[in-house]
């Protein structure tokens, strides 16, 4: 059993501890540091787009992740040689002998990550096929790729699907395409990024996602030698080049995890300083932060989050980018169970992204869901039923129980509801958050969880 906090002795932040299951003692307001590297959310697409170079390509504050192992994992199958760089945190990817793979070991990584869709251009435009396993991600929805297959059939690809993945060929090669996406889904957006950039001809992409993991993996494609041009109105055009080169790229920072420590922050009253986060990209989160009672410092290698005072009720509705995202709505709603009021959280992107509150509602928050929203209208998201509403009444107090993690931003949110409740609380499947937030356990026991390790 490993505790993270002995005798007042607090685990380094540099180690990573691991285990599943958590036996947390609330009560204790989380202080103190903690850094935040490259986003999950470009880092795995920046590794898949250096398959398109023709030299080596070096990437640089690379979290360390279970889905950045699965995509590694994936690259050194496909004979791309990944290895760690002179500086720490950095990837060198060379993909100079690229050749395919062999279809068990593509295999292994079925149900692994989402990111295995993205091989598609690269690896169209390299060896002239592909085979994508079934892909995994978070069960927050029954997350389709029809975007994804649609556009890649416009440039070109034969698509046919098979009981255990996606067979692809373009016997021809890929040209541009006009595409016009039924919405501004991220992973559509970068299916069309990673094959326009070398196909023959231009491409015209409108409706596209414009979140600034997008707007950086527009930047290492344009150092790769690729011309994309963002217009407004979410259109984006692409010539397409011949050959690419390998690039150099820091990773943006990962400002979902940033917004993760600031909910934890005010939902256990504490003060957080979050090294690394930078207030343009979290400007539509910063507000509503200040709205539910938060206070924030921005310093020049960080931001310092705290309560102002008592929590405020708010009224959130998940958008696209620039509106408040999806992956912040599940640790915010745990602060707002001490908010002296009542909030509506509208989650529109994905219809199955309120299952984490049933474990607060155990825990004694006053939360009503509403499966169908609290409004009729038009469904943001085209042919999915989507637009859940939590409606949440506080405060009330929290006390320890036992639950099971559902999905990443819902797992981190049952641990920071564990913080803030009164008693022991056991949480169990922590691990999923081995995939989304570096060094987890070991940040926590910086911050001052009283939490032990059970498994
Ligand atoms: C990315 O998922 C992120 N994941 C998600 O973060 C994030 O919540 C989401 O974008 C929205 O910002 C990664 O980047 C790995 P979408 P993605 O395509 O690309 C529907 C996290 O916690 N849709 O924008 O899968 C889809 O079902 C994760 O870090 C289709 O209908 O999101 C959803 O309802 C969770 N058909 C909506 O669009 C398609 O072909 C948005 O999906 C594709 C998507």
């Amino acid at each position: 059993m490993t505790r993270a906090m002995q005798d007042d002795t607090i685990v380094d932040a540099g180690t990573s501890l691991s285990g599943d299951v958590l036996a947390i003692r609330g009560g204790h307001p989380l202080r103190g540091r903690v850094d935040v590297k490259g986003a999950k959310n470009l880092a795995t697409k920046a590794m898949v787009a250096s398959l398109l170079g023709e030299t080596s390509s070096v990437l640089r504050d690379v979290p360390v992740l279970s889905d950045v192992a699965v995509v590694r994992s994936l690259l050194e199958v496909h004979g791309v040689r990944v290895s760690e760089g002179d500086e720490t945190g950095s990837l060198v990817l060379d993909p100079r002998d690229v050749e395919s793979a062999h279809f068990e070991e593509i295999d292994a990584h079925a149900g692994a990550s989402r990111i295995p869709i993205l091989f598609c251009g690269p690896l169209l435009h390299r060896l002239g096929q592909a085979f994508i396993p079934d892909l995994g991600g978070c069960r927050i929805g029954d997350r389709p790729i029809d975007f994804h297959l649609d556009a890649l059939r416009k440039f070109g690809a034969i698509v046919e699907k098979l009981p255990s993945g996606i067979r692809l060929s373009a016997p021809d090669g890929l040209k541009g395409a006009n595409i016009h996406l039924p919405y501004p889904s991220v992973g559509a957006t970068e299916q069309v990024l990673l094959t326009a950039v070398r196909a023959k001809g231009e491409t015209e992409l409108r409706n596209a996602a414009i979140e600034p993991e997008i707007m950086d993996l527009i930047a290492l494609l344009q150092k790769m030698g690729a011309i994309i041009s963002y217009e407004p109105n979410r259109v984006i055009l692409i010539e397409g080049v011949e050959t690419l080169r390998g690039y150099d790229h820091r990773c943006i920072f990962d400002r979902n995890e940033a917004a993760s420590w600031a909910s934890a922050a005010i939902a256990t009253d504490g003060e957080i300083f979050v090294g690394g986060a930078k207030q343009q990209e979290m400007l539509t989160f910063l507000n509503v932060f200040r709205k539910a009672g938060g206070w924030f410092d921005v310093h020049e290698d960080g931001i310092l989050f705290r309560r102002a005072g008592d929590l405020q009720p708010v009224i959130i509705e998940t958008d696209v980018h620039p509106g408040f995202m999806t992956d912040w709505q599940q640790p915010l709603t745990v602060a707002l169970t001490q908010a002296h009021g009542r909030s509506i959280v509208h989650e529109t992107v994905y219809e199955n992204r309120m299952g984490f509150t049933d474990a607060l509602v155990k825990m004694g928050a006053d939360i009503v869901v509403h499966p169908h929203g609290l409004q009729d209208g038009p469904r943001r998201v085209p042919r999915r039923d989507l637009e859940q509403a939590a409606v949440i009444t506080g405060p009330t107090p929290l006390r320890g129980a036992k639950i099971v993690v559902p999905d990443l931003r819902g797992g981190y949110s049952h641990v920071i509801a564990a913080l803030t409740a009164s008693g022991e609380s056991t949480v169990s499947g922590v691990d999923i958050l081995n995939r989304g937030y570096e060094k987890f356990l070991a940040k926590l026991g910086a911050l001052g969880a009283d939490f032990d390790v059970l498994g």
